[in-house]
């Protein structure tokens, strides 16, 4: 049987407010695809999301990642937080350095690495993305599609993958390649 890196039972999300954002939702992830999730406005697609990398959790049901059922401690979530990047779809709620070159630091900064592995990676994923020339540019000067994609690019230094970097305007979830 082909490995789900996502195995999602009975998932309900209850606000606090009252709303249900995802009532009973059932669906597995393989290994390795690209998926496109589908669906009307407000329908629970960025809830859904911010439940995969542990921003929210199941008001019921369950989530298992890689056949392990999800852990909310310090440690799972740095962990789960390494292997599961989410790029939401409006930029300005995601950029929040003063420069591109700063943006695309401030994870790799958070992983404990020294100042000039940071920058080596750093340098390796602004060149990649075709974006050095942009290093200094203050991140409210961007065009909306650049914003769109610099939280992707601040996702590389530490998983590095190749793409296309056209943007879209929606919610990524991206998962690295099983390191293990
Ligand atoms: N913090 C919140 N408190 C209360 N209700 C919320 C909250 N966040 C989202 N909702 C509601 O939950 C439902 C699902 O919202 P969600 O943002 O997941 O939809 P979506 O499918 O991503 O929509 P869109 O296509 O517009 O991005 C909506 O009815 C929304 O109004
Ligand atoms: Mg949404």
């Amino acid at each position: 049987m082909a490995e789900h890196i996502f195995h999602i039972e009975g998932l309900t999300h209850q606000f606090t407010d009252g709303t249900f954002a995802l009532k009973e939702l059932s669906l597995s992830v393989q290994q390795g695809k690209k998926i496109a999730l589908l669906g009307n406005n407000g329908a629970g697609k960025s809830t859904l999301f911010l439940h995969l990398n542990g921003l929210l959790q199941p008001t019921a049901g369950k989530i298992r990642f890689k056949g392990k059922k999800m852990k909310y401690d310090r440690n799972a979530l740095l962990s789960l937080r390494k292997q599961v990047g989410i790029v939401f779809q409006d930029p300005d709620s995601q950029l929040f350095s003063a420069n591109v070159q700063q943006d695309i630091s401030f994870g790799p900064m958070n992983l404990g690495w020294d100042k000039s592995a940071v920058q080596e990676k750093v340098n390796w994923a602004m060149a990649e993305t075709e974006v050095t020339e942009l290093k200094d540019r203050p991140t409210h000067f961007l065009s909306l599609g650049q914003k769109n994609v610099l939280p992707l690019q601040g996702y590389l230094p530490w998983n590095p993958m190749s793409g296309s970097w056209t943007s879209l305007p929606l919610d990524w979830i991206l998962i690295s390649p099983d390191k293990s």
